[in-house]
């Protein structure tokens, strides 16, 4: 017997990336039963085989062996409530979920990349598994983002294009346009390119916007909160700007007992929702041109990286509009 960390192996085999599916068939009552796997694999084009293994410990092995039929469904990328839902033991899986009926009678989940209805082919014994294999009879697929499985965790995946040329990335003295500060600084000023005329249409600097915007998003604030909240933008230090607004009448200042507060006024908002509109459509040209799931793969790792280098900011996006906190 080789001496083997069950553990260890455990973490090396999650090295392995794969899909995420739920098997379903019907036990000899009829009732629906299904299970999370990632072990499923293809086998063969001609005759059309797939496989996947089942613990000897699932509640659900008789079903399995015993219906002589299962399907695979491959799940996609906002399945992922539903793949936890099937890696819970026994319980109710399929109660409140919208079904089809599938080629032997038995519920088809909805929303899969792929599904495959398959009749059972071959069993083997795989140790504390069964491996199952079957003949596909029939399948459908969806144009949908996978759901991933690596290292025991759910994944993104993205399409990649081009070479990724990570040597380049990875040499210590090299500052090539792979340099993340670039490539972030770039993106960032290339994407405000596009609502500049608006700026200029409403005769707003960069910090003035982002005054008036934080203003829309938190309601009036005293100048040393607004002070705060404008830190992760870099305009900090904002007698300059709030001046302006207030000259231009864009800003109201307001007294509350002894506070004094800073507040859109009717103009200040139409200027700031006229450049937010602007935006807005910025971003949409460009998450239609980057498609929906690389909009979300993208989003997903800038909110990594402004959580990895936030120093601490005053969170401006979670309160509620109008606070005056
Ligand atoms: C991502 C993921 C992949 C899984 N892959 C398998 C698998 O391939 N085979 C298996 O037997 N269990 C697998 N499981 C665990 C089963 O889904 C889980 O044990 C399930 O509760 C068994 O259902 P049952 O006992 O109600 O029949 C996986 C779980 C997760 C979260």
């Amino acid at each position: 017997m080789p001496d083997i960390n069950p553990q260890e192996f455990r973490r090396a085999l999650g090295a392995f990336t794969t899909g995420v599916t739920i098997v379903t068939s019907c036990d000899a009552d009829g009732t629906p039963v299904g299970v999370t796997a990632n072990s499923f694999n293809s086998v063969s084009l001609d005759p059309p085989l797939v496989l996947w293994s089942l613990a000897k410990s699932a509640k659900s092995l008789a079903a399995f062996s015993d219906s002589g039929h299962w399907t695979v469904h491959v799940l996609s990328a906002e399945q992922e409530a539903l793949s936890d839902r099937f890696a819970r033991r026994g319980e109710d899986k399929f109660s409140g979920l919208e079904t089809e009926a599938g080629i032997n009678g038995c519920p088809l989940l909805t929303g899969c990349a792929a599904r495959f209805q398959c009749r059972t082919s071959f069993q083997y014994d795989g140790g504390d598994h069964l491996i199952l294999v079957g003949e596909v009879v029939g399948f459908d697929s969806a144009d949908k983002a996978p759901l991933v499985f690596h290292g025991g965790r759910y994944a993104l995946a993205t399409k990649k294009t081009g070479a990724l040329n990570l040597e380049a990335a990875d040499e210590p003295h090299s500052f090539s346009e792979d340099f993340l500060g670039y490539l972030v600084g770039r993106a960032h000023y290339q994407f405000l390119d596009g609502i500049r005329a608006e700026l200029a249409a409403q005769g707003l600097s960069d910090p003035e916007f982002y005054t008036l915007s934080t203003l829309l998003q938190r309601g009036a604030q005293s100048r040393a909160a607004l002070d705060q909240m404008l830190q992760h933008s870099g305009f900090a230090g904002l007698m300059l700007p709030l001046e302006r607004l207030l000259a231009r009448e864009m800003v109201r200042e307001t007294q509350q007992g002894d506070a004094t507060r800073y507040g859109l006024s009717a103009s200040g908002r139409r200027a700031v929702l006229f450049v937010i509109a602007a935006a807005k459509a910025r971003e949409a040209d460009l998450l239609e041109k980057l498609g929906d799931w690389d909009a979300r793969v993208l989003k997903n790792l800038l909110k990594q990286m402004i959580a990895l280098t936030d120093a601490g900011s005053v969170e401006v996006w979670r309160a509620a509009q109008g606070s005056t906190a």
